[in-house]
Formats: structure tokens, sequence, C-alpha cells
């Protein structure tokens, strides 16, 4: 599959982390050290505190802001919850949905994951979606089992011209914030799946232009190595994307592939 078509993308997940002023001196030192213009796409998935006080600095530049969940109602008694639309009027344009500490802490279904996506893509937003196996799972030879059907579930009733706005992440949760990455083999041969149980799902050219981001302990020195993979268009970077030079260092491994 042609991986000339795909833009990389490179997106930080701050999770619940950098308090406003933090938030606003770390995105504009990404903004100093990566310029206004890079050759792949750069996004800010910031605690929703820190939206506004992130994009008055990313004001301009390459970089897009991104949330890190929402809910799937318009409106309505949900206490405590964000809707996609509220985030669109903002400025917001990525917003993540589906990441395993969601799943994991929060009650998050393949269900739920879905509402999500369609009431995020209804809203205008682009969505990175996140699927991946835990190491039991991995374990127990259930990786493809668990990762297809997280797809198939998140994608459900999500129709062709709808996924030019998704990005799939795949993010093996026994490698998230463990300091051990997946070896680029590894995660190349979860992301090529990926991709043709969306081929599978829709057809192939389009699953040829979708770009999935491998994400787990990905940082400056790994990135590199990760990025040069066929089926890796992108990162999903959680410990790294809090330290400017090192996120500046995914970048720029990203840009140059
Ligand atoms: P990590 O987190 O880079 O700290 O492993 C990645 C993520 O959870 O998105």
């Amino acid at each position: 599959m042609d991986r000339l078509n795909r833009m990389p993308i490179i997106a930080g997940n701050w999770k619940m982390n950098m308090k406003r002023e933090q938030a606003a001196e770390l995105a504009k030192a990404l903004r100093e050290l990566m310029g206004d213009t890079t050759a792949c796409e750069v996004v800010a998935c910031v605690p929703f505190t820190d939206l506004d006080c992130v994009a008055a600095e990313i004001k301009g530049s390459n970089i897009a802001l991104g949330a890190q969940n929402c809910h799937w109602a318009e409106s309505g008694a949900f206490t405590g919850e964000i809707a996609a639309s509220m985030l669109a009027e903002i400025g917001v344009k990525y917003v993540i949905i589906g990441h395993s500490e969601r799943r994991q802490y929060f009650g998050e279904t393949d269900e739920t994951v879905n509402a999500r996506v369609k009431a995020a893509l209804a809203a205008g937003l682009k969505v990175i979606i996140c699927v991946g196996e835990t190491l039991e799972e991995r374990e127990e030879d259930l990786t493809y089992e668990v990762v297809g059907r997280q797809l198939a579930e998140a994608l459900d009733q999500i129709e062709d011209d709808q996924m030019a706005n998704i990005v799939i992440a795949y993010e093996p949760v026994w490698a998230i914030g463990t300091g051990k990455t997946a070896t680029a083999e590894q995660a190349e041969d979860v992301c090529a799946f990926i991709r043709g149980v969306v081929a599978g799902l829709y057809y192939v050219e389009l699953a040829a232009a979708l770009r999935i981001q491998y994400g787990g302990s990905m940082n400056a020195k790994n990135a590199a190595e990760l990025l040069s993979q066929p089926d890796i268009d992108g990162g999903l970077i959680g410990g790294a994307s809090l330290k400017a030079p090192d996120f500046n260092e995914i970048v720029k491994a990203a840009s140059a592939d």
C-alpha cells in the first residue's frame, strides 16, 4: 500500500498533567522549537481546562488543538461531561476516543467508544481512536482478536466518507507509561493487521489512505525506528510529549520519514 500519500501525524497526549501556566509554557516552547511549518501534522491533546490557554499559544502555528475525550450526547443531564460540539466551538480539531485508561478506569466500552466517535464526527472533529491489547491478551494470543473487535465496533456505522477524519492509534496497554515499547516489528505487525481489517470493513484504497499511529512509550530515541515501519504513520505520545525537546525530536523523526 502506498505510504507516500499519508501525512504523518504526531499527537501529544498530555493526560491529566500541566496546570495552565505550565501548559502555556510547554505549548510556547514546542512552537519555538518546531517553528510554524513541519512536514508532519502535530496535535496537542490537552486537559479541558488548558484548552483555551494552549489555543492562544498555538494560534497560527502548525500545532492543532486536541482534547482527550468527549461525550456522545449533544447536551443534557450528564454531570461532569463535555459535548463534542462544546469542544468544536472553542477551536478543538482532534479528540482522542477510547484510550485504554478510559477503558480501564472509567468504564469505556466498545459501544460507548462508537457512540463518542459518531458524536465527535457529527460535531466536525477529527478522531483518534485508540485500540490495543493487554499483556494477558497478548500472552494468550488474543491480540488480533481483541484489536479486530475493538476496531470493528468503534467503526460500526461509520460511513466511508467519514473515514478521512479518523486516525487509529495502536497502543498496546502493556507498553503505555511502562517504558516497555513494542518492538518495531511487533508494532508494525499489528498496524498492518489494522490496515487489513479496515480494508475488509471498507475497501483497499480507503485503508491505504488511513493513518495509523503507534503509542506506548514512544520517545526521542525509539521514534525513528518505529516511524520507519511501512504501516506506522505517526505516534500518540504520552510521557515524552510533556518535554518539549523530546517531543520535537519525535516530530523531526516523523518529518524526516
Ligand atoms: P506513553 O503514553 O507514551 O506515556 O506510554 C501513551 C499514551 O497513553 O497515549
